[in-house]
């Protein structure tokens, strides 16, 4: 069998964190037609209750995305720049995830909803090219 290292723990954190922040958003999308079915206040607290896992996560990528830039160490220029755009698609996600949660209207509810999903998965997919 291949070993266990700090290297696994590393990334198995980070893919679960990432699993939470991304697959929930998706399940959660996907759940909202039935939850509305069942009651107008229930996506609602359906989201809150979401949150309370999602926030944690998102930190939890956020912590172990810099010991993963610390372990991986010095990295060359085309790496260095799929980095900051990686930067670039996390500081997204999270800003437009609490204005998301924050939004007064249907219409803001929508745009920041997809705009946090399309983000999600822009980190999700560049992860996976530093990865490779
Ligand atoms: C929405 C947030 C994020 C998502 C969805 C995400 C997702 C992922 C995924 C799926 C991988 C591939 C892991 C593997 O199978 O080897 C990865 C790798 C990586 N991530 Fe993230 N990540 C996020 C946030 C961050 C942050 C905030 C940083 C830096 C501060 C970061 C830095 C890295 C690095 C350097 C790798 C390569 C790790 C390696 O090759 O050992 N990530 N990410």
């Amino acid at each position: 069998m291949l070993p266990v290292d700090l290297d696994t723990i590393r990334l198995f954190l980070h893919v679960l964190a990432a699993t939470v922040w991304v697959g929930g958003q998706i399940t959660l999308a996907a759940l909202v037609p039935a939850l509305r079915l069942t009651g107008a206040d229930v996506p609602k607290a359906a989201a809150n209750a979401f949150n309370r896992v999602a926030w944690p996560a998102f930190a939890l990528l956020v912590a172990t995305g810099i010991w993963n830039v610390v372990a991986i160490g010095s990295v060359g220029a085309s790496y260095q720049r799929t980095l900051w755009l990686k930067y670039a698609l996390v500081a997204a996600s999270g800003l437009t995830a609490w204005l998301h949660a924050r939004a007064d209207s249907r219409g803001r509810l929508a745009v920041f909803g997809a705009l946090t999903g399309a983000t999600a998965l822009g980190a999700l997919f560049v992860g996976l090219m530093l990865a490779g």
